[in-house]
């Protein structure tokens, strides 16, 4: 009954893994999916990530029952404070509904097939590029997704210009998918006044944003500066929807663990939103796992295992941006042909480079570098030893 089925391409980022565990070199170096490495090359367990699993671990009260459907109750109130910041009023007042969600993807088709079920507003635009994976989600959910245009080739940076246009022409009610922060795959953020500008646009024509939050603390190394914009849109009293990820800026990327917040006009839609986000999630997973979350909790409740996170996300951040400057030096050292100085002006855990397909095709059969075909890189994924390799191989990319 099977047998007419056919092959499914691999995904686009996912996919990248798959060819790079297939390449037998030795010097490979996957700069693929976005995360995070050590300078040696190895995947990351945060220092408080393990004391916080110490503690789980050692506690005999902790046992394994179904979390609610809504999640760990401790988990929703202390993501909501990290990115509305603890003295939101939206929290004070009670007016945002949050779920545990498998981390963000989870947490945005959570959002979106409520928005599906709930909302008059079935078009929901994104930027031109987004993640790979944002069109696929929101149509499976049952939105129409439409794009703005949001990155310009030539300036290597944001086309404020016409992503204004494109929401202005924007249905009234339209919802918006904004990068909270570190744009992804572009590294390109609007400036704070642009965002004032585009919050200003958007509650003028009363469309709906839509947060995706994946890299809070990865962009400046500061949770703080990396919610402004969503703290922005929720200081004046408006509705919004943020989907938050631990993946990246925990290093929790398996335990799928994250968090869907609606902001509501009032305490009582809140509890109204909530229980139809419970309708969304029983059928689809019934309920979320409890590991990630209780490890999440335990640091963000915890002052001094919340002052450790912050450091060592920082290390991290900053890790990436002496990868970022360590690139720029080493392409203009051999004199490479172009201007360059967008890798050291992107933020985030990406460098959009603006090398072709075939360029990124010729890099990994010449030179065992992957990355997606869009010729975005994971700058996590670089270190001190493989920059030169990557040096030499976008300069016989771009001069071959
Ligand atoms: C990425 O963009 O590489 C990450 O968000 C990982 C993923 O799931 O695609």
């Amino acid at each position: 009954v099977f047998s007419a089925i056919a092959q499914a391409p691999e995904d686009s980022i996912l996919g990248v893994t798959v060819a790079f565990n297939k390449d037998p070199s030795p010097v490979k170096v996957n700069l693929g999916v976005g995360a995070y490495r050590t300078e040696e090359g190895k995947p990351l367990v945060l220092n408080v990530v393990r004391k916080a699993e110490q503690l789980l671990v050692n506690d005999p009260s902790r046992v394994k029952e179904y979390l609610p459907i809504t999640g760990l109750a401790d988990f929703n109130n202390l993501s909501a404070r990290l990115i509305f910041g603890a003295g939101s009023l939206a929290i004070q007042e009670n007016r945002v509904a949050t779920v545990q969600c498998l981390s963000g993807t989870g947490s945005l088709r959570v959002g979106s097939e409520f928005l599906a079920r709930n909302y008059h507003e079935k078009v929901i635009y994104i930027p031109q590029p987004t993640w790979g994976n944002h069109p696929k989600v929101f149509t499976i959910s049952g939105l129409v997704v439409k794009y703005y245009r949001y990155y310009d080739p030539g300036t290597r940076g944001l086309n404020f210009h016409g992503l204004l246009e494109d929401l202005s022409s924007a249905p009234q009610g339209a919802i918006v998918l904004l990068h909270a922060c570190a744009h992804n795959p572009t590294g390109v953020d609007p400036t704070l006044e642009q965002w004032e500008q585009i919050r200003q646009l958007m509650r003028s024509k009363g469309l709906l944003p839509f947060f995706d939050s994946a890299y809070q603390g990865f962009a400046s190394g500061s949770l703080d500066a990396d919610a402004q914009s969503v703290r922005l849109f929720v200081a004046d009293g408006g509705e919004c929807l943020a989907a938050q990820s631990y993946a990246k800026n925990m290093g929790l990327y398996g335990e799928r663990v994250g968090a869907l917040s609606i902001v509501c006009k009032s305490s009582d839609v809140a509890v109204r939103v909530e229980s139809q986000l419970k309708l969304v999630i029983r059928p689809m997973y019934s309920n979320p796992p409890i590991h990630g979350a209780s490890i999440v909790a335990t640091i963000l409740k915890n002052s001094e295992m919340y002052h450790e996170w912050t450091i060592e996300l920082k290390a991290m951040a900053d890790r990436i941006i002496s990868m970022r400057k360590q690139l720029f030096d080493a392409l203009l050292q051999r004199g490479t042909p172009g201007d360059w100085s967008h890798i050291i002006k992107q933020i985030g855990m990406f460098t959009f480079t603006g090398l072709n397909s075939d360029q990124v095709t010729f890099m990994a059969k010449e030179f065992h570098i992957y990355m997606t075909a869009d010729g975005r890189i994971s700058m996590a994924g670089l270190s001190s030893r493989t920059i030169p390799h990557l040096a030499d191989a976008i300069h016989a990319a771009v001069t071959g």
